[in-house]
């Protein structure tokens, strides 16, 4: 290896061990803090940072301005109903844009953005200001009010993230529906959240086709009769349904004189709700996890500037979509708070040709990149040729998230795209977390395929059912042992399935739902989810919905989906069902099923594979056994069936 090499291999009692060399060392945020708190070592400012969780994360929120302090930075007199910064009054836009274009900060570029057509719109925090205002005001002026939850469902474009900025400002609650979601999902989510207005679009871009959005709009709102209005945001130029007294075009309302730039931000207490977002739990509808702003906003703000070491001159890509948290807690708002130029692309990363992504990281300069295990194994199939024609030495580090990253993708991403010099942060965390919680810093020596540690002030363990620390390399349960600021704050409408989906399986801490094992370096390597939560391409879908996709057909008479292993996407759906009394299982049938699960939940919930059965392996208590289906369809050993219904 070359001598100036930031990354020095070696060997730890669990494989190959890759350790930052000293420049990325000495120059990374998280040295600077451990500098000014006097430390020698990560490990020691770690040490001090869990026994001193609320010092730690009032050290960042002191980085951030409020309109009003806290009084204490934690409340957990109600647990498991934590408040965070309690008392103080502040806004997430406050810090996100009103403070930055009050500096020189002002013309700095905030969003880069291409659109899969090869448009490009690029947009200064001022530039970002004045749309997020408009809309704000917009917004205002419809009747739009603190403690409302507007739904936006729209494409990957920019406007997704002015609506959602727009909403803060006004101190009104977000919700955002994946664009890749279809009309049950979406129906469902307007219906928890009894939203009034509804943001889409004519449609989206991908793979060169369109997406339908109004379409499937329209069809979810004749099924949710809380939404009165509807605003379409013009994308496509294709000609939509517009029903007269319920949608509006977007550049018609900004065109009106009740669209100024000027619009005060709201003061909101630091527990308001900032956002809901619905994520899959085990049983049943979707959960709506509520964040606020003021914690959220230090929890995001200090794992962006400290994990991915974001400086100044970088420029940042988060590859997610903003309708997932990913995209809400790192496209959204953490690279505003801390000032960054972000660039956000619309459409697939294989179009037109399998090198777009690399062609962009070249043209835009990016220095970060963050994706997800299931793009790189996606992309690494297309063959070194494509990456090895772009310069991508602009790349300083790399990043992964949304389950386990195969060791072997993880070499890929970090050879061939990153050029042997670029750490990989593999961040692992949840919908429900708000925001990293295992994760390496730039200082933090690596191994493929683990999130290695806690970040700072967060401490987390692998345990028994009894609560009982496991040993090193014993499966356990992944728990997380006290609370954080980006913490969710209950389930809306729910706050009882807050308590017993979160807190009650393992007294005193919260239980994540992830299996997990810690080596004897003290990693943690997360094995899967325990529940019925499938990740079908990191995306998280609960096997109720698709279930419940499925009974909606009327040759259906009940159902079962599991996730089995699949080489791209991690793991693919398989669908086991029983058809109604005089139905035939037919491959055309199998067919339409597919595609009604795609009409009413996504593509992405598509089953791969459907089998007709005449039974379903049921508990006495009339549970499916999808434990059985599972090893079943794997050959496996069935394990303890004594539930079985006989
Ligand atoms: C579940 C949460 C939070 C961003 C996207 C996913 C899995 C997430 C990792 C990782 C292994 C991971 C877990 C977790 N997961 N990141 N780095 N390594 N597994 O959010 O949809 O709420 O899913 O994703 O199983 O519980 P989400």
């Amino acid at each position: 290896m070359p001598e100036d090499t930031p990354i020095t291999i070696s060997q730890s009692s669990d494989g190959t061990m890759y350790v930052p060399g000293s420049e990325i060392v000495e120059n990374a945020n998280v040295t600077a803090y451990m500098k000014q708190k006097g430390f020698q070592s990560y490990h020691d400012l770690y040490e001090w940072s869990v026994r001193n969780p609320q010092e730690f994360w009032a050290d960042q929120a002191n980085e951030l301005e409020w309109y009003q302090r806290w009084e204490k930075v934690l409340d957990e007199s109600n647990a498991p109903f934590y408040k965070w910064f309690v008392g103080a009054k502040t806004n997430i836009i406050h810090n996100a844009l009103d403070r930055h274009v009050k500096t020189w900060r002002r013309n700095k570029l905030a969003l880069i953005w291409e659109g899969e057509d090869a448009t490009r719109r690029t947009f200064s925090y001022q530039g970002i200001n004045r749309e997020v205002s408009k809309i704000a005001s917009v917004l205002k002026s419809m009747g739009v009010k603190r403690g409302d939850i507007v739904t936006i469902y729209l494409p990957r474009i920019p406007e997704l993230m002015f609506c959602m900025l727009a909403c803060a400002k006004i101190g009104a609650a977000h919700s955002v529906v994946y664009g890749g979601f279809s009309v049950e999902a979406l129906a469902d989510r307007i219906e928890d959240a009894q939203s009034k207005l509804l943001i889409t679009a004519d449609g989206g871009f991908m793979r060169g086709k369109v997406v339908e959005l109004k379409n499937i709009a329209d069809e979810a709102m004749a099924r949710t009769p809380s939404i009165q209005t509807c605003i379409v945001v013009r994308r496509t130029g294709h000609e939509v349904n517009m029903e007269s007294g319920r949608d509006l075009w977007m550049h018609d309302l900004l065109a009106l004189p009740i669209a100024s730039e000027k619009c005060e931000t709201v003061p909101v207490d630091s527990e308001e709700t900032l956002f809901i977002l619905y994520t899959s739990g085990t049983t049943g509808r979707p959960k709506g996890v509520v964040h606020t702003h003021g914690g959220y906003m230090v929890g995001t703000y200090a794992t962006l500037k400290y994990v991915f070491d974001i400086k100044e001159e970088d420029r940042w890509w988060c590859a997610a979509d903003p309708g997932w948290i990913t995209g809400h807690s790192y496209i959204v708002y953490s690279p505003l708070i801390a000032g960054a130029t972000s660039f956000m692309y619309e459409g697939a990363p294989n179009y037109p040709y399998p090198d777009r992504w690399w062609s962009m990281v070249a043209r835009y300069g990016i220095s970060i990149l963050y994706t997800a295990p299931t793009a790189i194994r996606g992309l690494m199939r297309f063959g070194e040729a494509w990456p090895n024609r772009h310069d991508l030495s602009s790349l300083r580090l790399l990043g992964t998230v949304g389950e386990p990253i195969n060791p072997e993708a993880w070499r890929w991403y970090y050879r061939v795209i990153g050029g042997e010099r670029c750490p990989i942060m593999d961040t692992w965390w949840q919908t429900e977390t708000g925001h990293f919680m295992i994760t390496p810093t730039p200082v933090v020596p690596l191994k493929p395929g683990t999130a290695t540690r806690p970040f700072l002030g967060v401490e987390t363990d692998v345990v028994h059912e009894d609560g009982a620390s496991c040993g090193a390399n014993e499966d356990g349960l992944l728990v997380i042992k006290r609370p954080w600021p980006g913490m969710l704050r209950t389930i809306l409408n729910d706050p009882e399935r807050y308590k017993n989906s979160y807190f009650e399986r393992v007294p005193g801490v919260y239980t994540v739902g992830d299996s997990a094992r810690k080596d004897e370096d003290g990693y943690t390597w997360i094995i899967g989810r325990l529940d019925d939560v499938i990740k079908v391409s990191g995306y998280r879908l609960g096997t109720a919905e698709v279930e419940s996709a499925l009974v909606s057909h009327h040759d259906v008479a009940e159902a079962a989906a599991i996730g089995l292993p699949h080489e791209l996407k991690g793991n693919a759906i398989h669908s086991f069902v029983i058809l109604r009394a005089g139905v035939e299982g037919t491959p055309q049938l199998e067919e339409e099923l597919k595609a009604h699960v795609a009409h009413e939940m996504g593509p992405i919930a598509r089953p791969e594979k459907i089998t007709f059965v005449s039974t379903l392996p049921k508990t006495r208590s009339g549970k499916i056994m999808r434990r059985v289906l599972k090893a079943q369809a794997l050959g496996q050993d069935v394990g303890d069936i004594s539930t079985l219904e006989s």
